[in-house]
């Protein structure tokens, strides 16, 4: 099984769904730590309930972006990390950071990219009057949510909807989408001489 890391920020829906998932015995990856660079990330405590190993590596304590990644990078190393999976983590990451780990790190990105990068995507696709958005598991790079995409699924838009309520009606599809699209990845790496 390829020894996956998952990053987060905040919630962690994203992580269990993964977790959940890598726990079947056919799974091609198996969860090895979860880390946030919040220290009061709730993720954090339903990490520890499904008995995964956590961190934090508060960005907060370094006094740059490169030394808080070099911290991430060795606690990464530490849990012998060999894919990582951004999983609502909200830190831009550092061509330094990108470059150690190419083609082994994925992000889930709530729009359909190459639509909307970065922040507050659901207004903008609102504001854009289109008729669906979703959301893209892709490869990252040095730019900001601009890698290959892996897999993606869309909702529709309604003429009533608002920011929240597209995004509470996209996670259950964000959350069946990751799982499918670390395995594809997971089964990649397994085939990489
Ligand atoms: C998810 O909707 C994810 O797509 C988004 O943050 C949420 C995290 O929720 N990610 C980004 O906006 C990345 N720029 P979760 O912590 O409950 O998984």
């Amino acid at each position: 099984k390829v020894k996956t890391a998952i990053l987060i920020s905040g919630r962690g829906s994203n992580m269990v769904a993964l977790v959940e998932a890598a726990q079947l015995e056919t799974f091609p990856a198996e969860i090895v730590g979860v880390i946030s660079n919040r220290p009061g990330a709730a993720g954090l405590e339903k990490a520890q309930a499904l008995k995964v190993p956590t961190a934090v590596v508060d960005h907060k304590n370094y006094k740059t972006r490169e030394a808080f990644e070099h911290a991430l990078h060795e606690q990464l190393l530490s849990m012998e990390a060999e894919l990582v999976c951004c999983a609502g983590f909200m830190r831009i990451l550092t061509p330094w950071f990108v470059s150690n780990w190419q083609d082994r790190l994925i992000n889930i990105h709530p729009s359909l990219l190459p639509k909307y990068k970065g922040l507050n995507t659901h207004q903008r696709a609102i504001d854009a009057g289109d008729s669906e958005t979703g959301c893209s598991v892709h490869w990252v790079t040095e730019d900001l949510d601009a890698g290959a995409v892996i897999l993606q699924d869309s909702v529709t838009i309604s003429p009533n909807d608002t920011a929240d309520l597209l995004a509470a009606r996209l996670l259950p599809i964000e959350l069946s989408l990751y799982p499918k699209a670390l395995s594809k990845v997971a089964k990649q790496i397994q085939s990489r001489v």
